[in-house]
């Protein structure tokens, strides 16, 4: 079973699936990561000559070129719950938990990753208004996609990681018991 992790960017996606896959002792995919090994480009190279919806493409492909059946973490890009057929692969095949933080600590997390040179195209501009317009744009996404929200600016991330688990394991007896 799948759990996936959703959320905007600077969530902290990526340093949650780490902690929690080795909490849960499961593989982790890092999406971003897995697009850019599979089209032998950088995500910056990607958004250039293909545009967003190329991106999307890759993204969608990427997730669902995954063992449908495998255990496994997967750190999604923030964008991929604009992809709806992302979200129902995502939603077929385990949980999906939506990591969340306010819109000021998301911007002081991706401020200090763009000053060092991360590779984030729809932050290149350090436009912060677009950026927080943005985010409020996907909210609903994430809330219609998810089954359940962490927040990730109250604790640090090895106890987030341990509630993601906690409540990825109940919601999988709530499955079990409605004979999911
Ligand atoms: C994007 C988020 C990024 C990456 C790409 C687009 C987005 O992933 O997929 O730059 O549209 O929000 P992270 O959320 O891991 O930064």
């Amino acid at each position: 079973m799948w759990i996936s992790l959703i959320g905007f960017m600077g969530s902290g996606k990526s340093t949650v699936a780490r902690l929690l896959g080795e909490r849960a002792l499961l593989p982790v995919v890092d999406l971003d990561r897995e697009i850019v090994r599979r089209e032998d480009a950088s995500i910056g190279v990607l958004f250039r000559e293909r545009g967003e919806a190329g991106f999307r493409a890759a993204e969608f492909a990427a997730m669902d070129s995954l063992p449908p059946q495998a255990d496994l973490v997967i750190a999604c890009g923030g964008g991929l719950v604009t992809t709806p057929a992302a979200v129902t692969l995502m939603r077929d095949r385990g949980s999906v938990i939506w990591l969340d933080a306010p819109w000021e600590t998301l911007r002081t997390r991706l401020a200090a990753a763009a000053q060092a040179g991360d590779d984030r195209p729809l932050l290149a501009s350090r436009d912060w208004d677009a950026a927080r317009a943005l985010d409020a744009s996907r909210r609903p996404l994430y809330a219609r996609a998810a089954d359940f929200r962490v927040r990730t600016d109250q604790t640090a991330p090895d106890i987030t990681a341990r509630r993601v688990l906690t409540r990825h394991v109940a919601w999988q007896r709530q499955r079990a018991v409605a004979g999911l």
